[in-house]
């Protein structure tokens, strides 16, 4: 069904791996299209709990937007791919189910961008973070500039995009733009750990928290106000009461998403 990127559900677990490896994963208009499509179909299939988001090889996440794509563009053409980029990236962000990203190696440009889109990110040793556009004579334009200032606060963020330079997975750990490093070959497995234990939660209530945190960054939105109102519709659900019951029976509670 997708020719650059390979899925798999694995009980919920759904890892999408972007398979262009001989161009070290890059973005190009096949990607974004099929990044698109299969968000589309996280949103919608309920079999699919949680994401898992990779990049295909040893080597690389995503080394960024397809630089060939650029050529010609114009303004107006990089208005557009920035748009199309922004968009799919705050799908990315807004998805009420989780999105991890494995970062398995380099993590630049629209790589570094697309990783910071996700609700969190687990590194392998080998990777590679940066921000190299100004190297190009451009900048990021799918939200990196926003979210590498709220990920890693402004002076490390202008460090990073003016220089052009790349940090390290330990570095990155240091400056909180990733939550854990781990060998290469226990990336998914770690991620797979913590998926598992998200998805055993309520997910109305996993929804909400996302919900809740990403109007902190949201300026049209009261953040405390979004809070009240995802409290509050969690006091809706059945699972609410399962919860709630469970804990005072000392027993398990088993969710339905209800
Ligand atoms: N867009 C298009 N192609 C890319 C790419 C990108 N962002 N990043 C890598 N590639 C391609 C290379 O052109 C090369 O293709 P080729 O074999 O047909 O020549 C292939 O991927 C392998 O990359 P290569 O540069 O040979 O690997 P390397 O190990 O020497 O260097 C990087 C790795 C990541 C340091 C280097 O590829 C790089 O700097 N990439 C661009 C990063 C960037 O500027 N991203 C932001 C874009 S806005």
């Amino acid at each position: 069904m997708y020719t650059t990127l390979l899925t798999h559900n694995d009980n919920g677990i759904f890892t999408i791996t972007i398979n262009r490896p001989e161009k070290l994963n890059a973005l190009n208009g096949q990607v974004i299209a099929e990044l698109e499509a299969v968000m589309h179909e996280v949103y919608t299939n309920p079999s699919i709990k949680s994401v898992l988001l990779t990049g295909a090889g040893e080597k690389s996440f995503v080394a960024g937007a397809d630089i060939s794509e650029f050529i010609g563009a114009g303004s107006a053409g990089g208005k557009t791919l920035a748009r199309r980029g922004q968009d799919l990236f705050f799908k990315i962000e807004n998805c009420p189910k989780v999105v991890i990203a494995c970062v398995n190696g380099f993590a630049l440009g629209g790589g570094c961008e697309l990783a910071m889109a996700c609700h969190f990110r687990l590194a392998s040793e080998n990777a590679k973070f940066g921000q190299p556009e100004v190297n190009l004579g451009i900048m990021p334009g799918y939200g990196g500039t926003q979210r590498l200032v709220q990920l890693i606060g402004k002076g490390r963020a202008l460090e990073l995009m003016l220089t052009g330079g790349m940090i390290d997975a330990s570095a990155a750990f240091a400056s909180g733009l990733v939550n854990h490093v781990v060998v290469p070959d226990q990336l998914l497995t770690k991620a797979k750990e913590i998926a598992t234990l998200i998805q055993s939660k309520a997910p109305v209530a996993v929804a909400k928290c996302i919900e809740a945190a990403n109007a902190v960054y949201n300026e049209a939105l009261n953040g405390y106000e979004t809070e009240l109102n995802a409290f509050s519709a969690c006091f809706d659900t059945t699972d609410m009461v399962e919860g709630t019951t469970a804990f005072l029976e000392k027993r398990k509670p088993v969710f339905t998403g209800k």
